[in-house]
């Protein structure tokens, strides 16, 4: 499979991209979904690949060989799509110093780099310390985060990746989630997302996050990107069923709201009811979703809305 590193975010068996801009900011490219064996046909590395970007077409030059058609060349699949229901006593990596400063958890931060569809943000360092799980008591001393809010009656496991994989590459769908957790019934959940990272998570009432033949996740997925320095720190949201439905999947029921922009981006009824939301069939349209100016976000997932 090959396609291009400029690859943004969505889902893909085997993809093109189009990126989505919606007036001036820049949240995400978007892929349309196509037959692998046809992507292959038509494209190597160094072709160039063409997307319509808000109605233009661009044009840019695929440098990315995949290798192999079921994982990225040089990628590491990590072991972890393991799950556990036992976190530690306290969740929360904010704690105060006595001077009174206090400790994100956050790792480092990796520089961003590239623009527009190219961009590659903070992946954190280690890598996907970007992404954590913190207690829900100290939300609002994060700028942006993602509240989990379960299910009455059925349990959830959660897995969030970056949208850039550990090779540099736009891999981090390939199964390497690298925060699990389940959310049980009652349960809300809170990770805080540290600023310009661009990644996803995935849904599923299993064990573990579903994978198509290619190994990337193929079950509902939240995306989000937070305050993204390419794009004047911009944010954005969205839900989308592409993926799922590319591998024949009834997408799980997912809602995500910006509850203080009044935006909301919602799959449910197995697929049925779509609200500004990205489904196969519209996987080439712009603009669906929450596109938000900078500042802090607080968003809330709704895993049976
Ligand atoms: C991408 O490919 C072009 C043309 O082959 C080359 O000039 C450029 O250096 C490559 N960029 C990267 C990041 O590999
Ligand atoms: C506050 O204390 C922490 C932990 O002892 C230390 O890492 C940090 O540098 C201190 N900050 C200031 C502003 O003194
Ligand atoms: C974006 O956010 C960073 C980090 O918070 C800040 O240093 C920078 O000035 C902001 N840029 C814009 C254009 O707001």
């Amino acid at each position: 499979m090959h396609f291009s590193r400029s690859l943004f975010f969505m889902a893909m068996g085997a993809s093109m991209v189009l990126a989505r801009l919606h007036g001036h900011e820049r949240r995400h490219a978007h892929v349309q979904h196509r037959n692998a064996a046809q992507l292959i046909e038509e494209r190597g590395v160094g072709d160039p690949v063409t997307a319509t970007i808000d109605g233009k077409v661009v044009t840019w030059l695929d440098n990315y060989s995949g290798g192999s058609p079921t994982k990225p060349a040089d990628y590491q699949p990590p072991s972890a799509t393991t799950t556990s229901n036992s976190l530690p006593a306290s969740t929360s990596p904010i704690s105060s110093a006595s001077n009174g400063t206090y400790s994100t958890g956050f790792g480092g931060r990796t520089a961003s780099t590239g623009t527009g569809i190219n961009k590659k943000g903070n992946c954190g360092e280690p890598y996907g310390s970007n992404i954590i799980l913190i207690d829900n008591d100290v939300a609002d001393k994060y700028d942006y985060v993602i509240q989990i809010v379960g299910c009455p009656s059925t349990k959830h496991t959660v897995g969030f990746w970056n949208k850039i994989g550990r090779d540099g590459n736009l891999d981090g769908w390939y199964g390497d989630a690298t925060l699990n957790f389940v959310v049980n019934p009652g349960e809300t959940k809170t990770v805080a997302v540290d600023e310009d990272t661009q990644g996803a998570f995935g849904i599923t009432t299993g064990n573990s996050l579903p994978r198509d033949q290619h190994g990337g996740y193929d079950c509902t997925w939240g995306e989000f990107d937070f305050c993204n320095s390419d794009n004047h720190n911009w944010s954005g949201f969205d839900v989308s069923v592409i993926q799922a439905q590319a591998a024949g999947r009834t997408p799980e029921d997912l809602e995500m709201c910006d509850p203080a922009a009044g935006v909301c981006s919602c799959v449910k009824q197995g697929g049925s009811y779509v609200s500004n939301a990205y489904t196969q069939s519209q996987a080439n349209q712009g603009g669906i979703g929450g596109n938000l100016p900078a500042g802090k976000v607080k968003l809330v997932a709704t895993l049976c809305p």
